[in-house]
């Protein structure tokens, strides 16, 4: 099992809808026994709540269910639990590689990586609805690259 960590700052808007992208694209290519996905925050102000509502909504119109997912915060036990950790913006990479034991000998990178190097997903929070279309264009498209990766 490839076991794949995708991280933001609040774990409420963009990682819980990377979860949700991801876990449908597996599914929908038959890998849920080769990949599975989790998400966290960096920081651990909204431990135990739902997806901001703006992210479900954007997630639900098209076709991503958030409404289980609850955020939690990165722990020190994750580079060992993960084999990819994935990070939604430089800073949250950062926070991270901070966090990294010497022995973690998995991936730790932004999650559009893929796409361009140094591109970031922007933080949609404090933003209009737009923000969040954006947040869903960039990771529906970078799942996509990384399931190519992967299910080699
Ligand atoms: P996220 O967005 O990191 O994509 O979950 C944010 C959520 C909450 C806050 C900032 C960003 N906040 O300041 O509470």
């Amino acid at each position: 099992m490839t076991r794949i960590l995708v991280v933001c700052l609040g774990n409420i808007c963009r990682s819980p809808t990377a979860e949700a992208v991801l876990a449908a694209k597996i599914r929908a290519c038959g890998l849920d026994k080769r990949l599975s996905v989790d998400s966290a925050g960096t920081a651990a102000w909204h431990t135990g709540k739902s997806p901001d509502s703006r992210s479900q909504a954007a997630g639900k119109s098209r076709g991503y269910d958030l409404s289980g997912l609850r955020a939690r915060a990165v722990i020190p036990a994750d580079f060992d639990a993960f084999d990819y950790i994935l990070a939604m913006d430089k800073n949250n990479l950062a926070h991270l590689d901070s966090m990294k034991p010497a022995h973690f000998s998995g991936h730790l990178g932004l999650f559009l990586a893929p796409l361009q190097a140094g591109l970031e997903v922007p933080d949609p929070y404090h933003g209009d609805a737009t923000g969040f279309e954006t947040v869903l264009d960039l990771i529906e498209a970078a799942s996509d690259r990384w399931l190519t990766n992967w299910r080699q």
